[in-house]
């Protein structure tokens, strides 16, 4: 089966074709980020008045890169929620429209379910059940993933997302936006036991995440010690990085030795940074478990992983309709 996905949550617009729940056979992605830029992060009007200019291209070039006709798709799904409204609303109208006017069946997919469904399309793919963590601006969140269908929260950020937290470092030490890439390279040229700042694990048996603290301490530490040069920059982006990476791994591996899983695998935009999957591919083989983390063109937002999560939901006859809306705030996922 073919299925169209259509990704809108946020800042990128993006269409794909997949056969079946795993094969990708296009995906096309319109980033708004040089737009956002100046602002020092994502405005929701532009995001949302882009997304209408972007959506018609993205879709039709998706489906020629996918080396079929129109006809053909026999699906359709977008992101329907968490992400902002405005934004949400552009995809999945276009969505809703393009399944009524063609009679084909429409998913409406959680974003996190589909970052959850990216590591399905790694090869080798992680098989149930493993442990899964989304990792982006917007959520820092384990899952004890048993089935398709079937994701138990074992754990979340109190706080701050591991993604923000990088993007207001970022923006702390004058680094622009987004923060998790230009941080990961500042760090590169640093040695991180130059600082030592604090992992917050929380208490014994939590697999909660809480980073506000180590922002807060980043700023105390730049406020005690005013940067200099770029050498002092790469000191501090180091340091900062290796404390959350350091809690990442912790927490991960003690999920998965609580739940007798073999298998990590990390999603979302956070998990594009290679000195984390390196760090905790290290670590996990120690205990031979292995880690999973998709190719770089799967962490960030995607629309592969909406078509291929809806070519799920379809065949397992999830289906929504007109009347159904998008929504903003995480959802409980199906446990
Ligand atoms: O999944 P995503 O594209 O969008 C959301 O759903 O939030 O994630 C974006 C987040 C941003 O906070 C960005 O700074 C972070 O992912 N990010 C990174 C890296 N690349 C992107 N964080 C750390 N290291 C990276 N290399
Ligand atoms: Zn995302």
């Amino acid at each position: 089966m073919y299925v169209l996905g259509i990704e809108s949550s946020c800042d990128e617009t993006a269409a794909a074709v997949v056969e079946g729940a795993d094969r990708v056979l296009s995906s096309v992605i319109a980033s708004q980020v040089a737009a956002h830029k100046p602002y020092g992060g994502v405005v929701p009007e532009l995001a949302s008045r882009m997304h209408v200019e972007a959506i018609v291209p993205v879709v039709t070039t998706a489906i020629q890169e996918a080396g079929i006709a129109v006809d053909d798709i026999q699906g359709v799904a977008a992101t329907q929620g968490p992400g902002l409204v405005g934004a949400l609303l552009v995809g999945f109208s276009f969505a809703k429209a393009f399944a009524w006017a063609r009679n084909l069946p429409l998913a409406g997919v959680n974003h996190l379910e589909a970052h959850i469904h990216s590591l399905r399309l790694c090869r080798p793919a992680p098989e149930f059940p493993f442990i899964a963590l989304v990792v982006s601006g917007g959520h820092t969140n384990i899952y004890h993933v048993l089935s398709d269908n079937r994701f138990e929260l074992m754990g979340q950020t109190r706080d701050d997302a591991a993604g923000e937290a990088f993007d207001k470092v970022a923006k702390t030490l004058g680094l622009g936006y987004p923060g998790g890439p230009v941080i990961e390279a500042m760090a590169k040229n640093s040695d991180p036991g130059h600082i030592t700042f604090p992992r917050s694990l929380l208490e014994k048996g939590s697999f909660d995440f809480s980073f506000s603290g180590l922002k807060s301490a980043v700023a105390r530490y730049i406020h005690d010690h005013p940067l200099q040069n770029d050498q002092d920059r790469a000191r501090v982006a180091a340091a900062f990085q290796a404390a959350v990476i350091d809690v990442v791994c912790e927490k991960l591996l003690a999920a998965a030795r609580f739940r007798h899983c073999r298998q990590i695998g990390i999603s979302g935009g956070v998990s594009a940074n290679q000195t984390l999957v390196t760090a905790l591919t290290r670590r996990a083989a120690r205990h031979q478990i292995r880690v999973i983390a998709p190719p770089l063109s799967l962490c960030g937002d995607n629309a592969a992983m909406v078509a291929a999560r809806g070519a799920v939901m379809i065949r397992d006859g999830q289906t929504c309709g007109l009347a159904d809306d998008v929504f903003s705030r995480a959802l409980n996922l199906s446990a």
